[in-house]
């Protein structure tokens, strides 16, 4: 049913057809007859995940650059997602790159964006997720806040763009990312270095023992960090205990596409890529990183997960939670139930 649906809104811009279907689900979903048929179709059953604190209703998100604004909380909580990560926020509204940023590799399943952060910056956001919490005081959703600095902001002041989104979100998301690992801010991926992350870091920290209520932190870092790398994020992360990390955003490696995505890339331009080609090159980045933590940090493991096998090996390699963005795209909303009911069985006792 979906795969045909696809293939129509397959022929169209993709980023018009996401805005598209996203306002069309939120006709659909004012009427409650429909909004609780699709819910009962798509709501997987519980399974109840304590995470950094958190209680997650399951174990699958939708990752960040999906609801950068905040504009679609109820349709995906209808969905039945268990948790939604908006953003990426930059305290100053900021258009993006030039349209158009996001394309389609249909034969390897894949898509290749240059977003650049577009978003309507933390006030308006703030002020949405405000109006949502006030409406929704039920909704099981949870909502991280997706953290960045502003194109105009050069790297030695990031921190102070990290800072107005922490202060402004505070109150209305359950945990934040910071995103240092965009491959479509120029410089953004520098602040994944050591003294950089750490200034980010502990300025969010010292800001956070002045609220009432503790909200954690992570950190969203690229799959193409070197062990190396990887490894210098993983003891800053140790030394100011962080309270988790997501691994991981998009990838600049193109040599993951087939020949014919590497012609169909190349005529897109720049960009980072998301889906299929990232399966197997995130999944083994994966491992690297959680062996380098040695299950002491926190992890949310994105990229590439597609199928049920790819969400139980990420789980069994050390992931807390999964989330999709690509493989929503590609296979449909069926996708958090069929990954939450797979990895719940997994952990199902057996007689
Ligand atoms: C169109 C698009 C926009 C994205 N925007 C953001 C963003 O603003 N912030 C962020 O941290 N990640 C962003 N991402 C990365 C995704 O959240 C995810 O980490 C990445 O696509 C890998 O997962 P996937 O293979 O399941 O898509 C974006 C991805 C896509 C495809």
């Amino acid at each position: 049913m979906y795969k045909l649906l696809r293939s129509i809104l397959f022929l169209f811009d993709p980023e018009k057809v996401h805005y598209f279907s996203m306002n069309l689900m939120k006709k659909v979903c004012r009427v409650g007859v429909f909004r609780r048929l699709i819910q009962h179709l798509y709501t997987p059953p519980l399974d109840i995940t304590n995470f950094a604190g958190i209680r997650f209703r399951n174990k699958i998100g939708l990752g960040a650059g999906f609801d950068k604004n905040a504009l679609y909380l109820r349709e995906l909580d209808v969905l039945g997602f268990g948790f939604v990560e908006i953003g990426t926020v930059t305290p100053m509204p900021q258009p993006g790159n030039e349209k158009p940023r996001l394309f389609r590799l249909k034969q390897d399943e894949a898509l290749l964006n240059r977003m650049g952060f577009n978003n309507v910056g933390a006030d308006l956001v703030a002020r949405r997720l405000a109006d949502w919490r006030k409406e929704h005081l039920h909704s099981e959703l949870i909502i991280g806040g997706n953290i960045g600095k502003n194109k105009a902001t050069p790297n030695e002041d990031a921190w102070k763009d990290y800072r107005i989104c922490f202060e402004k979100l505070y109150p209305y998301v359950d945990y934040f990312v910071v995103n240092v690992s965009s491959p479509n801010t120029p410089g953004l991926r520098a602040l994944q270095e050591k003294e950089p992350l750490r200034k980010i870091l502990t300025e969010l920290q010292e800001l956070r023992t002045r609220m009432n209520v503790r909200k954690p932190l992570f950190l969203k870092i690229a799959p193409d960090l070197t062990e190396a790398e990887i490894s210098d994020v993983v003891s800053l992360a140790h030394e100011i205990s962080l309270d988790g990390l997501v691994g991981f955003n998009t990838t600049l490696n193109r040599s993951l596409l087939s020949e014919e995505g590497i012609r169909q890339a190349e005529k897109a331009g720049t960009g980072g890529l998301s889906g299929k080609p990232l399966r197997e090159f995130s999944a083994q980045k994966f491992r690297c990183l959680a062996g380098t933590t040695n299950g002491k940090i926190p992890l949310i493991a994105s990229g590439g997960i597609f199928y049920a096998e790819d969400a139980r090996q990420r789980m069994k390699d050390g992931a807390g939670l999964l989330q999709v963005f690509t493989g929503f795209i590609y296979e449909g909303p069926g996708i958090v139930k069929k990954l939450s009911k797979s990895i719940a069985e997994r952990n199902k006792p057996s007689f």
